[in-house]
């Protein structure tokens, strides 16, 4: 192994950076070259190959977002694509890929490396929903920012006995939602892996003023049965008595400085991530494991799925009384 290329994929997530940092130095430590290969797996497919240095990756470690850019690339994900990446890596000189992104990128990294290409797959998404890591890269940056606008809009509607409907990103997944609902102290939370029904959501929060409550923070994922303007109509017309109002963060959950959490997660799991090239551990993604840097094979990865844990959901109906 001569040279390694790193590319980020998919949505952005806040330790992206530190992540390339890590594995551009770590790299240069075992006298290795790097690659960026800018713009994700469309960066692939168009041969957009740029070297990195120690001092190309200086001044980052703070920096949310990602220095290398991504893309949601179509072409990269039909076996023709995939066929011409590997050509072009190849052309490219490059002899093992690191790629940090999302289920999807795990994903294209397994047909690289069922192609024949040294690749391992580095977890980062603000979405928390890839099998097999305890933590991605983003994922403490984004629910920080949360639990901060939850704080924030608590305050306005105490003051006006409102109830806030909150929604958060996560695609099919409930983990921000349920999260931030727990360490936010939200009076009820919906999500895909619950179902919940409207007139659920009336009782649940008419019983909270009842019991004194001076206000009503809903956490609502994107991927719910109802989104937060539905539940918000809903509660119009069958709660008048009840003042309501919407805030949808969007993608404020993707940007920032990334916190220590996700700082140091990045450090670790770049560092492992070039190990395990040298040390032939390919087809793997690097993993939260306790407190351990783990490998789980792309395999497992790319077959299951991961859900939000419905024993914080218990927790959460609990302390909200
Ligand atoms: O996967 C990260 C994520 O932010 C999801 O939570 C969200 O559904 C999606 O990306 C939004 O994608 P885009 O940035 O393409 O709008």
């Amino acid at each position: 192994m001569n040279c390694i290329g790193i590319l980020t994929s998919g949505g952005d997530a806040p330790g992206m950076n530190a992540c390339v940092r890590a594995v551009v130095r770590t790299a240069m430590s075992h006298n290795l070259q790097v690659k960026a290969v800018l713009q994700g797996f469309d960066g692939v497919m168009k041969c957009a190959f740029q070297e990195l240095r120690a001092r190309d990756v200086g001044g980052i470690i703070q920096k949310g977002g990602t220095i290398l850019q991504t893309a949601r690339s179509k072409e990269f994900y039909t076996p023709e694509g995939q066929d011409q990446g590997l050509k072009n890596l190849r052309y490219g000189g490059i002899d093992g890929l690191i790629v940090i992104g999302g289920d999807g990128s795990m994903r294209a990294t397994m047909a690289l490396h069922q192609r024949g290409l040294p690749a391992v797959g580095v977890p980062a998404t603000i979405d928390n929903d890839i099998w097999g890591t305890n933590m991605a890269i983003g994922v403490d940056t984004a629910l920080n920012t949360i639990v901060e606008a939850i704080d924030k809009l608590r305050d306005t509607a105490s003051s006006h006995k409102r109830a806030f409907l909150v929604e958060t990103m996560g695609r099919r997944s409930g983990y921000l939602a349920l999260m931030s609902g727990v360490i936010g102290g939200a009076e009820m939370i919906l999500i895909p892996e619950v179902d919940t029904s409207l007139e659920e959501v009336v009782d649940t929060i008419a019983q909270a003023y009842a019991r004194g409550k001076t206000h009503a923070i809903i956490m609502v994922a994107e991927g719910a049965k109802h989104n937060a303007a539905q539940v918000a109509q809903y509660l119009t017309e069958h709660a008048p008595n009840m003042q309501t109002r919407v805030t949808i963060l969007g993608h404020i959950q993707r940007g920032g400085q990334p916190t220590a959490f996700d700082r140091l997660l990045a450090a670790r799991f770049g560092v492992r991530a070039v190990e395990a090239l040298i040390n032939g551990e390919y087809g793997a993604m690097t993993a939260l494991d306790g407190r351990e840097i783990a490998l789980v094979p792309l395999s497992e990865v790319t077959s299951n799925e991961r859900g939000a844990n419905l024993e914080y959901y218990k927790m959460a109906r609990m302390l909200a009384k």
